[in-house]
């Protein structure tokens, strides 16, 4: 045994000895307990808290003598002194399920030892909302992190004093701000600065300010509404930083003006919806660092593909709204070095002419490729069949021709979304008897040409979430599969093909949310609908007989509801009164009949057009609370009586059709009130008098 083994194991026999007698006595333990003082300012800051309802501060206890051990605090071993307070909530933005609620209290203070204090994503910040400014008293403080609170007000530059911080993160409160971040450069070690959202509109100088701080490593300085990035220094000080943010702020200058090209230790640069027009600079072919690159501005920027070449550690490039781009130049520069590396590749609204190059397909770990909007002319090459990692595809809004075949998918095996809307031109073949080696959760095929068979291979899709076939050219029954397979859909575009047969009886189970069956050949009845709807067409149909008294009320959370054109019979039930959320109701163009029923609360309708039925009555009486009213027509139908004087009353309204009824009296003066009417037709009825 040398000397340091043998002081150990003299060390250890005093501990035991020490801890056996601890049960009973108070001498001194080790490893230390914490000290009366700090406990008593936790349990203080504890009554600050008026909220906990995840209970994460119920081992805070008066009867639990050793704060040390309480859930969230880290203390010294050796002076039992508070060192870390770990109360971060791991759900996003004081989330109420889980968050602390109430103020952070002064008795902090007394935790003089603290090095780290994690209060993110609670809601401690009391009435006024504002930063403890208490808390830059706090001397020994390595880390701060505030992230996450609805924290407003101004920043407090006393922060300048905490000098041995290295970490501070005050990002995503919602409404803090600061004019002068002087005070930045007394914080000589400060590795991560999150300012983000908070508000730096008046500081002009801060690529010079931080500059100062050398050490730093993480800059996350998105949506502050910074104005300017041009700076140019004698030298660069960032030599370590690794990630920047600029995202979301207000810079509007030529790119190569931006002070942030030299920083070559980069790995993640993020600078989308900004608007940086002009040529990216050289400088940024010797950031070889980079990882992740996003850059999507609507600044018609022009990138020289030569520059990305070099980039060899590229994992995600987003790369959009340039103002041209030529894909196979591209795709030639990142196959230098990146084709087993890139995962997620963004080139939307890149004004990309030509074909799809064949090369794509070599880029063999690419989970995401988004190439819509551009005018991607030609057939898709079958080479992207090699891309099994590919989880999501994006090709929509070009031009591309061709076929889409068995050949093209047969290797997407992790394919979750397929989204080929809008591409008139292409056709999509695929078998009877096909199975495909994945499961989609969003198809989007809307404008393809798919028909005129319903697309059978559609059966396995059993994990959909969005299905779009608008106008795919679909001549054919609903297959008897369909509202089972897509029960747990939210989406259902269907509109505008040549589909017959009906609704399921009861859609009480399924999940729709948005359901678009418009000009098709669907007969039957209007259903019980499924509960969370919330966007129903089903215009230009075959729906028949009257609607049963419980239909509308399945489905209360509607917004947008359009029948018209159908032959719907009968009365309007009651049950649409508890539609207290519809925006647009259109029932034109069927055979209702009786009175529109006396709803009470319905005030959110801005589309009311019953025109082309038998409905009679006085105009709906609760029309009068829907401030919102845009449009009004209950033309073609039996409404009788005079037109009431409150109709002057609807700031909103521009169109007023009202023609074709048996309405009488004189047309109220109000009506001259309705400063935005720019339609009105008040022809064929029994209306007398003078126009106002
Ligand atoms: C105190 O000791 C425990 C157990 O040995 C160790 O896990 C912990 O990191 C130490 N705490 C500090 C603050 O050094
Ligand atoms: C601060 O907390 C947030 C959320 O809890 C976390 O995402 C972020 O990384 C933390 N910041 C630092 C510097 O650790
Ligand atoms: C630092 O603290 C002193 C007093 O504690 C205060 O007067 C001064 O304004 C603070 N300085 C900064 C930069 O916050
Ligand atoms: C930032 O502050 C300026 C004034 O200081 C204000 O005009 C601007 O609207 C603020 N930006 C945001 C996003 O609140
Ligand atoms: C670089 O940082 C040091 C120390 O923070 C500072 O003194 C110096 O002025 C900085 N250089 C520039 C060019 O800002
Ligand atoms: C970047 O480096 C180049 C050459 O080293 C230099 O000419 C340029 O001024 C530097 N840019 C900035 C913003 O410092
Ligand atoms: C798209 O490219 C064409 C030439 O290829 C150019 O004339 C046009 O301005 C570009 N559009 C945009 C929005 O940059
Ligand atoms: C793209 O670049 C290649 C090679 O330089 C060229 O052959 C092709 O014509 C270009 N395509 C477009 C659409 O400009
Ligand atoms: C799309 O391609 C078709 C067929 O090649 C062509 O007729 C049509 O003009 C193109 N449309 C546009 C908008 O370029
Ligand atoms: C439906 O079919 C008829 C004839 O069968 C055709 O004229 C019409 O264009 C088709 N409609 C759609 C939307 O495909
Ligand atoms: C309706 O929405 C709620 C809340 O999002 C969800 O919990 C419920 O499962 C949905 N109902 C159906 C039938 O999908
Ligand atoms: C009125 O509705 C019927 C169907 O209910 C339809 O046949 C007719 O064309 C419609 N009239 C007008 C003028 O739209």
């Amino acid at each position: 045994m040398d000397p340091t083994q043998k002081f150990l194991l003299f060390l250890l026999v005093g501990v035991a000895a020490t801890l056996s007698l601890a049960t009973n006595s108070p001498v001194p333990q080790w490893p230390a307990s914490c000290t009366p003082r700090e406990r008593e300012a936790l349990l203080a800051f504890k009554r600050g808290i008026t909220g906990d309802p995840a209970g994460r501060l119920t081992s805070w206890k008066r009867g639990s003598h050793d704060c040390c051990q309480w859930r969230g605090v880290r203390c010294s071993n050796l002076t039992g002194h508070v060192l870390e307070l770990h109360l971060r909530n791991n759900f996003p933005r004081y989330d109420e399920a889980t968050a602390l609620v109430g103020h952070i209290s002064t008795s902090l203070i007394s935790l003089e030892h603290l090095e780290h204090l994690d209060l993110s994503n609670n809601n401690l910040v009391g009435p006024a909302g504002r930063f403890p400014r208490f808390v830059s008293s706090l001397r020994n403080l390595i880390y701060i992190n505030f992230s996450g609170m609805p924290l407003t007000g101004m920043v407090p530059p006393q922060l300048g004093n905490i000098t041995k911080l290295q970490y501070l993160d005050l990002s995503h409160g919602i409404g803090m701000y600061s004019t002068d971040i002087q005070w930045l450069t007394n914080l000589p070690a400060l590795r991560y600065l999150g300012l983000s959202n908070v508000n730096l509109s008046r500081v002009s100088d801060w690529p010079r300010v931080v500059n100062m701080n050398s050490y730093l490593i993480v800059l996350d300085l998105s949506g502050c509404s910074l104005t300017s990035a041009s700076q140019s220094f004698s030298q660069l000080n960032l030599t370590r930083l690794e990630k920047l943010d600029l995202s979301y702020n207000n810079f509007n200058q030529p790119l190569a003006s931006c002070w942030f090209w030299n920083l070559t230790s980069l790995t993640y640069l993020d600078l989308i919806m900004n608007i940086l027009p002009g040529q990216f600079p050289d400088s940024l072919g010797d950031m070889k660092a980079l990882q992740v690159f996003r850059f999507s501005s609507n600044g018609h920027s022009i990138i020289m593909p030569n520059l990305l070449q070099n980039l060899c550690n590229l994992e995600i490039l987003d790369l959009g709204g340039l103002s041209s781009c030529n894909i196979t130049e591209l795709l030639d520069s990142l196959m230098h070095c990146l084709t087993k590396r890139i995962r997620k590749l963004y080139l939307w609204d890149n004004n990309i002419t030509g074909t799809l190059p064949t090369g794509v397909g070599k880029f063999t770990s690419l989970d995401t490729l988004d190439l819509s909007h551009n005018q991607l002319t030609g057939s898709v090459p079958y080479e992207i069949s090699m891309l099994t990692s590919l989880a999501k595809i994006d090709l929509s809004l070009n031009n591309l021709t061709g076929e889409i075949t068995e050949e093209h998918l047969a290797g997407l095996k992790s394919l979750k979304s397929l989204n080929l809307y809008y591409n008139p031109y292409l056709k999509i073949v695929l078998g009877d008897e096909w199975l495909p080696p994945f499961r989609l959760e969003v198809a989007r095929f809307g404008s393809c040409q798919l028909g005129p068979m319903f697309p059978s291979w559609l059966q396995w899709m059993v994990n959909i979430k969005e299905l779009d076939i608008w106008s795919t050219g679909i001549t054919d029954q609903l297959p008897h599969w369909f509202w089972t397979t897509f029960s747990k859909a939210t989406d259902l575009v269907i509109s505008s093909n040549n589909i017959s047969g009906s609704l399921p009886a009861n859609m009480e189970t399924m999940s729709l949310e948005r359901l678009y069956l418009g000009s098709n050949q669907i007969t039957g009845v209007i259903p019980i609908l499924p509960p969370n709807l919330t966007w129903l067409e089903i215009q230009n149909n075959m729906l028949s007989g009257s609607v049963a008294s419980k239909t509308f009320g399945s489905a209360p959370q509607l917004v947008f509801m359009d029948l018209s054109s159908n032959n719907i019979k009968g009365h309007i039930p009651g049950s649409i009164c508890e539609l207290q959320h519809l925006q647009y109701l259109n029932l034109a163009n069927n055979h209702l009949e009786g009175e529109f029923p006396q709803c009470i609360g319905m005030t959110e309708l801005q589309h009311f057009i019953l025109n082309n039925n038998s409905l009679s009555g006085k105009v709906p009486s609760f029309l009068k609370g829907c401030k919102q009213l845009k449009y009004l027509d209950l033309s073609q139908n039996k409404f009788h009586g005079r037109l009431p004087s409150w109709i002057g009353n609807f700031s909103e309204v521009q169109i007023l059709i009202l023609n074709n009824n048996s309405f009488s009296g004189h047309i109220p003066t109000s009506i001259t009130n309705l400063a935005k009417l720019a339609r009105l037709n008040l022809a064929n009825n029994n209306i007398s008098g003078v126009l106002p």
